[in-house]
């Protein structure tokens, strides 16, 4: 297992580029499941969470090869329609597999995945909407055993906006006897992607980034080639850890267009920003201003880029609040950020940030893959040595992060911990 040790403060200066977004190459990865041939996906970015899903369709039987951000998979060769325990409770994304088994070959056994270091996170919606579309579902010694002759078009309202029931559902629904009509979908660019991914692979979808998806269902799914969007999690991380320091950075490959909530309340904080056709020049305040922010479905503020700008305000000029609506308990990274000296109250969902002058070094712990990006943007802040443990969080979702930041001057080693 590995450490990061910072030593701050810095600014960060420079430019830096953004890799392919994991939140849509995952599901990608599992939509190749529908087809029978080689599938290619480029600008995959070389992630933890994406060698676990390559793990997993190995295990399936498909052929994987990953190389210079290329991803290819054969899936003509199917040997087992099972993904099990030791491989979900790593990944939660790793239930995507359940709708395209059980379209494309009928039957598929998913590891139930458990909670998460932010909450119970249930995948009700994702079973309810593969029974409305026919399929017997049935909990079993911790798995989820589905299964149907064929799937069946039905009409679909999600209660709440879910990316995975959506994604999930989408995958299903394209090879289903007839009309599928899924209402209340999330709007979020990776659903959008998968959404326009699957329509070059032969799938009828009307209505993509629309709240109502129509989908006419097919016979079969074309192995597909497909080239991932830019995370925009990865580029609001870069721009939110520039903001923090007083930096300038500017981040590059990634789509502005995709990240207006984040930007705009980076602004709110002080940074001037200005937006390029595929780039972000930003340029952090001396002291960042406070600003109030509210995580809501895309287009609001991400969820994903709570703890990160949660870690900004706590160098403000006052009093901040945060508060997410979509994940209530997602404030593991409070008190490792209050280690650091930040001093944070925590009133249920809602944090209120009282902006301090310094930050102060600490061994800390990362616990999930964004409160760990957060903990990198406190310590690049703060004076003196920080020791972040457990950086695999990190690895799942930031394609080498220490040199990315290293080449805008952070001094950020990499240790055996
Ligand atoms: C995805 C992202 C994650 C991001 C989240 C919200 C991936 C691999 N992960 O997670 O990074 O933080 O979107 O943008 O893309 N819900 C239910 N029942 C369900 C499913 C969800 O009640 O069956 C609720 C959740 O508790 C949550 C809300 O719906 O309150 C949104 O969750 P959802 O969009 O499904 O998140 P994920 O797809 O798990």
């Amino acid at each position: 297992m590995d450490k990061f040790v910072i030593n701050g403060p810095c600014k960060l200066s420079g430019s830096v580029e953004t890799n392919g977004a994991k939140n849509a190459v995952l599901p990608l990865m599992a939509a190749s499941l529908l087809a029978r041939g080689e599938c290619v996906i480029k600008n995959v970015p070389n992630l933890r969470d994406v060698a676990t899903m390559t793990r997993l369709l190995e295990i399936l039987g498909a052929g994987v090869a990953f190389k210079n951000h290329v991803l290819t998979i054969d899936t003509s060769k199917l040997t087992c329609l099972e993904a099990p325990y030791d491989l979900v409770r790593t990944m939660r994304a790793s239930i995507y597999v359940m709708g395209p088994l059980v379209a494309a070959h009928k039957k598929a056994r998913v590891s139930q995945p458990g909670g998460c270091a932010w909450g119970p996170r249930p995948i009700d919606l994702h079973i309810m909407a593969l029974e409305r579309l026919g399929a017997k579902v049935a909990l079993e010694h911790g798995y989820i055993n589905a299964s149907a002759k064929r799937l069946r078009g039905a009409e679909i309202i999600f209660p709440v906006s879910s990316v995975g029931a959506t994604a999930q559902t989408l995958m299903a629904a394209v090879l289903a006897k007839g009309e599928t009509t899924l209402k209340n979908c999330a709007l979020e660019p990776e659903v959008v992607e998968l959404a326009k991914a699957l329509n070059k692979a032969g799938a009828k979808i009307q209505g993509v980034g629309d709240r109502t998806m129509t989908i006419t269902g097919v016979d079969a799914i074309e192995p597909f080639t497909h080239r991932v969007m830019p995370d925009r999690i990865e580029a609001g991380t870069f721009a939110a850890a520039a903001v923090a320091t007083a930096g300038r950075v500017k981040i590059t490959k990634c789509d502005p267009s995709n990240l207006s909530a984040v930007l705009d309340a980076l602004t709110v904080c002080g940074a001037d920003i200005e937006i390029g056709e595929d780039s972000i020049d930003v340029q952090g305040p001396d002291r960042v201003e406070p600003a109030h922010v509210v995580t809501r479905e895309y287009p609001g503020f991400p969820t994903d880029m709570q703890a990160q700008m949660m870690a900004v305000l706590c160098r403000a000029k006052g009093t901040s609040t945060v508060k997410d609506t979509i994940y209530t308990d997602r404030f593991t990274h409070v008190p490792e950020l209050r280690r650091l000296a930040a001093s944070i109250r925590l009133d249920g969902n809602l944090a209120v940030i009282h902006g301090v002058k310094g930050l102060e070094g600490a061994p800390v712990m990362a616990t999930d893959i964004r409160a760990s990006s957060a903990l990198i943007i406190a310590a690049l802040m703060a004076k003196g040595r920080t020791d972040i443990l457990r950086v695999y969080h990190i690895d799942r979702g930031y394609e080498k992060i220490e040199r990315k930041l290293r080449r805008l001057g952070a001094d950020i080693k990499r240790m055996p911990q």
